[in-house]
């Protein structure tokens, strides 16, 4: 007997498999019942036919509940209407437990109800659908970024000392002194970038921020790659391959789950390098021509975002934002050192920035002058101004929020679908 996952059932037409698995779902017609299977890597429909099994096969198989644990002999066959290509004929089914009283029917439930069952609720086909997407997305981010030399240097998650901001950090007691949760593993990819060249992180960062959006979360994961000798253009060229690149093989390797939640695929296709972009200074005079009460100086909220990303259908860089807006460590453009060289990568359809990046400053005098003005405590980033002076370059680096990019991806009105256990303002449960 073959054992086989749904997912591959296609090299199989004609033959008899074994799946095991989980009733989904099922429908009866009196003399035919069908059964929705699902294994975790796909969903097929079993046909059961009361004139080609035995009594006992289809009177067990009228007892099926949802959720029941089962394995299922059956011969694969193709079938035009079928979202996969394929069905199965039911030959024979073993119980391996029986589910009673299952929480979630298939019907619409209430949000709190459903996050109450986030262990179960992500069995579901629109769930699991969006999370074989994340995977697949995180897959192709590190495939692109190993097919061009990047070494992947993790970074600590407990950290001494703040990155992006002395507001929303999540303290921790250790062994008696104070530590943080990483907001970023940036500071730590530019010292492995000092010595392997092309690095990436990849991990989860915690971020306290009291604001309950659909676009935070209180724990995200974060892929971050650094390259030495990589200046602010280099740096934007890197990220529009990288997205383009994540979104070319989802279409390629995920398009049953992308069919399977609604997604507008033709939304997908257009992203294609070069994206567009755009100045501060010039967004600042877009937003202001549109009646938004907006300054030089001021940063961008979520209205600002969405209506900027909204006048393209390719991802939108907004480059160089005045200095105050944005972190210590960005390298200021020489020309017009009241701006700096980075960028915020903009989603369409409104999902907003998914990627922050920038030019770090290598200057050694300008590092310590940024502290502080910033009041950072000197002894805690020693090590980070010695990368600033023993051998420094000019270096960049971003960081691609991995759950806004699946929220966009997969056409999410919430961020709360794109990871299995999301961690909310209010929520740390299960
Ligand atoms: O723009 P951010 O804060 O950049 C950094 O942390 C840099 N140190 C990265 C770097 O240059 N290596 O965050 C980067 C991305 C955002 O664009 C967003 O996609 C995501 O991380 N992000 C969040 N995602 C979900 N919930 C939150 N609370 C997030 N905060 C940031
Ligand atoms: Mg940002």
């Amino acid at each position: 007997m073959i054992k086989c996952s749904i997912s591959d059932v296609k090299q199989y037409e004609g033959q008899e498999v074994l799946i095991k698995g989980w009733l989904y779902n099922k429908r009866s017609s009196g003399k035919i019942q069908f059964l929705q299977l699902r294994d975790g890597s796909g969903f097929i429909q079993a046909i059961v036919e009361k004139s080609r099994v035995s009594p006992e096969l289809f009177e067990l198989c009228e007892h099926l509940t949802q959720e029941s644990s089962i394995n299922v002999v059956g011969r694969v066959r193709s079938d035009k209407r079928a979202p996969s290509g394929y069905e199965m004929d039911v030959i024979d089914v073993v119980v391996n437990q029986l589910t009673e009283d299952y929480p979630i029917a298939l019907k619409e439930h209430g949000v709190e109800f459903l996050m109450d069952n986030r262990h179960l609720w992500i069995r579901t086909e629109r769930q699991s659908a969006i999370l074989r997407i994340r995977h697949e997305i995180i897959k192709s981010a590190m495939e692109f970024l190993n097919n061009h030399g990047f070494i992947k240097a993790d970074a600590p998650i407990i950290t001494p000392a703040t990155c992006e901001g002395t507001t929303d950090l999540f303290e921790i007691d250790y062994f008696g002194e104070s530590a943080y949760l990483s907001q970023t593993g940036q500071l730590y990819a530019e010292a492995c970038a000092m010595a392997l060249g092309k690095v990436y992180t990849l991990g989860p960062a915690f971020r306290a921020e009291k604001s309950k959006t659909r676009r935070h979360l209180i724990e995200f994961w974060m892929l971050e790659p650094e390259v030495a000798y990589l200046e602010h253009e280099g740096n934007l060229e890197l990220q529009e391959k990288l997205v383009s690149y994540i979104v070319e093989s989802v279409l390629k390797n995920r398009i049953l789950e992308l069919k399977a939640i609604g997604r507008d695929i033709s939304a997908l296709e257009e992203i294609k390098i070069p994206f567009e972009r755009m100045s501060y200074d010039d967004a600042i005079k877009t937003l202001k021509n549109n009646n938004f009460d907006i300054e030089w100086g001021d940063d961008f909220g979520s209205p600002e975002e969405t209506f900027l990303a909204n006048l393209y259908k390719k991802p939108l860089f907004i480059t160089e934002y005045p200095k105050h807006c944005k972190a210590f460590y960005m390298q200021p453009n020489p020309n017009r050192p009241e701006v700096v060289l980075c960028d915020d990568l903009l989603a369409p359809e409104g999902y907003g920035e998914i990627i922050g990046g920038s030019q770090r400053i290598h200057d050694y005098d300008l590092m310590v002058q940024r502290l502080e003005e910033e009041n950072l405590p000197m002894d805690i980033y020693k090590w980070y101004l010695d990368l600033r002076k023993y051998g420094s370059v000019p270096h960049s680096g971003f960081g691609l929020g991995i759950e806004r990019t699946v929220a966009w991806i997969c056409g999410l009105d919430h961020i709360r679908e794109t990871i299995p256990f999301p961690r909310m303002l209010y929520r740390v449960t299960p």
